[in-house]
């Protein structure tokens, strides 16, 4: 069977809801569980969500009809959502308390929403836009780009934004 980017990232949206589940059943105490799972969600998010922003989501819009550049748009601005508002509102909570455990399951719930509408919208659209050898292509290319220095250095540094964009809010509220 050939390689297909659509089924791979969507094997990625099941690796983080079963993260998400996991860290829905943690409690207060267990603060070095909770950090642990944020720091594996962090690291499967980060680089799916960045490459989806950069190569997927544009070759998808030179493509799309109208309802595909309404699907796109709303992509878009989820992922912003998430980056910029609700990732930072985690990051300036403690994972021992309440806070924590709210603004997760808000990240998750996110997330869940976000990875249902991909599938079943913009990659059945995706499914149509490109063939299986283009799909085929854009997996070994996705799977060549994680492995790469590139993609390390911007989940480095998109974490590094997270932390800072949530200690701002920290001080702040
Ligand atoms: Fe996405
Ligand atoms: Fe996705």
């Amino acid at each position: 069977m050939k390689r297909d980017i659509l089924k791979t990232l969507k094997a990625e949206h099941d690796e983080l809801r079963d993260l998400f589940k996991e860290l829905k059943a943690t409690t207060d105490r267990g603060v070095k569980k909770r950090q642990g799972l944020l720091e594996q969600i962090e690291a499967a998010l980060i680089p799916h969500a960045k490459w989806e922003e950069k190569v997927l989501y544009p070759a998808f819009k030179e493509r799309a009809d109208r309802d595909g550049l309404q699907t796109h748009a709303e992509a878009v601005a989820e992922h912003h959502a998430v980056e910029n508002s609700v990732i930072p509102e985690v990051h300036a909570a403690e994972p021992g308390t309440p806070e924590f455990a709210g603004r997760t399951k808000v990240f998750g719930e996110l997330i869940e929403h976000h990875a249902k509408e991909e599938e079943d919208t913009m990659f059945k659209m995706a499914r149509k836009m490109f063939s299986a050898e283009e799909r085929a292509q854009l997996d070994e290319d996705y799977e060549a780009w994680k492995a790469s220095d590139g993609a390390a250095a911007t989940l480095a540094a998109e974490k590094a934004k997270a932390g800072m964009k949530g200690a701002v809010r920290a001080l702040t509220h």
